[in-house]
């Protein structure tokens, strides 16, 4: 069977709890070695990862390339609008013909739907590395980085404080699969996708959606911010986005207002000033460089995965 990486709603919890024991497990062995070592088990030499980008990326990119040469094997980059994709070539044909050349393939790509119909037509693994819709990768370099400030994160409290986006999405999957508790704060306007939250109410999930940033940050322990303008929509009312969602900066009088030993978190990139200050990203509670470090760890686990 193909493991495909597409969303944490469509991976099992123990298997996530898995992905996230190897990344933390090669995290720890790799204390101290240099960055182009290979890890000592090189369990993906000779396995090449196609890696397909429709939209800009820093840490996906490079994070995906180095855990591939930490894990033995090696990528090849790939640019939309360099191959026949940007001229029209169908998503199926292009999955079928990738997959006569490589063993795996990430995507990042503007319509989620380009996703899913390139692993149905691929005969070799596929990851998301981000869609319009959710950024899987992403969530488990947050749980990974989560745990290892604040514990176990079963029973507790995250905050969302921003646009209902793909990354809350993601957040959504995982509070259900790994039963923590996700508070939402955005504009009506920019809710949440209904269909990430239906799917989590009918699991039992504990996810709730307010206005009010001050109501989700109260009993805290982290809190989540993200841009206001998502990969995209750079030219959807930018200006309108910004006056709506300018309530809801992460600034110290809202970390103040969470758990006193809450941690601020940021998937990147960050825009200071926008949707948090300069004074929260990089005072002492924020772990948002671990978050990027994790990225590689856990896109390890993620490769791995899908590999077994
Ligand atoms: N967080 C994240 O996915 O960053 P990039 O857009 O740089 O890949
Ligand atoms: N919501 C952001 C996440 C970037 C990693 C975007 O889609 O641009």
């Amino acid at each position: 069977m193909t493991r495909h990486f597409l969303d944490l709603d469509a991976v099992t919890s123990s298997d996530i709890r898995h992905i996230l024991d190897n990344s933390n497990a090669r995290k720890a062995k790799r204390n101290g070695m240099a960055k182009a070592a290979p890890d000592s088990d090189s369990p993906l030499k000779g396995k090449l990862l196609a890696m397909l980008f429709e939209k800009p990326s820093t840490r996906t990119r490079v994070s995906f390339d180095v855990a591939m040469r930490q894990l033995g094997g090696e990528t090849l980059l790939l640019n939309g609008n360099d191959t026949q994709l940007g001229r029209g070539e169908t998503i199926a044909d292009t999955a079928r013909v990738l997959s006569r050349y490589v063993d795996a393939i990430m995507i990042r790509t503007t319509d989620h739907t380009n996703l899913t119909e390139l692993a149905e037509h691929a005969s070799v693994p596929v990851i998301n590395g981000l869609t319009d819709r959710s950024h899987p990768c992403q969530l488990m370099a947050d749980v990974m980085t989560f745990e290892e400030h604040k514990g176990p994160i079963k029973g507790r409290k995250i905050a969302w404080v921003g646009d209902g986006n793909n990354m809350v999405t993601s957040w959504i999957h995982a509070a259900t699969q790994l039963e923590f508790e996700l508070a939402i704060a955005c504009p009506d306007e920019f809710a949440p996708s209904a269909e990430a939250l239906s799917w989590a109410k009918s699991k039992g999930a504990k996810i709730s959606v307010t206005t009010d940033p001050y109501e989700a940050v109260k009993g805290a322990d982290a809190i989540n911010a993200d841009t206001w303008v998502s990969m995209g929509m750079e030219e959807d009312r930018a200006k309108h986005r910004h006056n709506l969602l300018a309530p809801f900066q992460v600034n110290e009088r809202l970390l103040k207002a969470a758990n006193a030993d809450a941690i601020f978190m940021h998937c990147l990139p960050a825009h200071r000033g926008e949707e948090m200050t300069a004074d929260i990203i990089d005072g002492p509670q924020s772990v948002v460089w671990d978050e990027a470090e994790n990225r590689l760890h856990a896109q390890k686990g993620v490769l791995a995965w899908c590999f077994s």
